[in-house]
């Protein structure tokens, strides 16, 4: 059983690559589910219907978000609509959409659960590692496998979490920095792992944005309306295999194509 897992897609280069890109991993990989991650999937920041029908067309099964999740006001109309996305579990009560959500394919079900880390991140969210209990005692019984999609900053966070449930799902994936981390391994009691998998858009520019834009704000403080970068594409992904006798997982594989769009 394989799980192909996409970094943060950005702006529009990162749907056209993810388009492009598509039918290429599927042949190269054959996963059983494909979960990408949306938040910065409408000109940089946010999500709008369209362009999450566009990600779910390549193949996608599910979008999980991230600290974006609300930047496009658009996304409150459509989140409860059945819409496969996934914002993070541990927002406050009451608020829209759901924080978990199983995908049936082949004969398997895949839990899909969405965090935020609270270390740099500025976010009225409850602990994480509270949810994930949480989380985990409700999907008992409803899942064969469980991917978690950690969207915090700091590797400390998101390395604590992997320990934390190692053994209870099958993947613990960081997201948020946009930059693919090299620490990809199956922990010690089966979980598949990785600090941050990256993220699938420009590849010339400050973690997506236009680089002269935020080189500008670095260097003259002024206030920047954030660009997407123009200029190559990337594609950040990780690949995972489970062996389906024993659930163990047998291997974790980071992908990193660049591409001319
Ligand atoms: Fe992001
Ligand atoms: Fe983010």
């Amino acid at each position: 059983m394989k799980i192909l897992f996409i970094g943060d897609i950005f702006g529009e280069i990162g749907r056209k690559v993810l388009k492009e890109s598509m039918p290429e991993l599927k042949s190269n990989y054959n996963p059983d589910f494909c979960i990408a991650n949306g938040e910065n999937a409408a000109g940089g920041r946010g999500i709008s219907y369209n362009t999450a029908l566009e990600i779910l067309d390549t193949g996608i099964d599910a979008i999980t978000m991230g600290n974006h999740t609300w930047a496009r006001k658009e996304i409150l109309q459509i989140i409860d609509s059945g819409i496969r996305i996934v914002r993070p579990a541990n927002y406050p009560k009451g608020v829209p959409g759901k924080g978990r959500l199983i995908v049936e394919k082949n004969g398997m079900r895949l839990a899909v659960v969405n965090l935020l880390g609270r270390i740099y991140m500025d976010q009225p969210v409850d602990c994480p590692f509270q949810t994930i209990d949480r989380e985990l005692s409700y999907l008992k019984g409803q899942a064969d496998y469980i991917l978690i999609d950690f969207h915090a900053e700091a590797t400390s966070e998101k390395i604590a979490m992997g320990y934390y449930v190692d053994g209870r799902v099958s993947c613990m994936f960081g997201t948020h920095t946009h930059v693919q981390t090299a620490d990809e391994k199956i922990l010690e009691n089966g979980t598949a792992y990785i600090s941050d998998v990256g993220m699938t858009g420009p590849a010339e520019g400050i973690i997506g944005v236009d680089k002269d834009l935020i080189i500008k704000k670095f260097t003259l403080g002024l206030p920047v309306q954030h660009e997407p970068a123009k200029g190559k594409a990337q594609v950040n992904a990780v690949i995972v295999t489970i062996n389906e006798e024993n659930n163990k997982l047998s291997e974790i594989k980071r992908i990193n194509y660049i591409k001319k769009i």
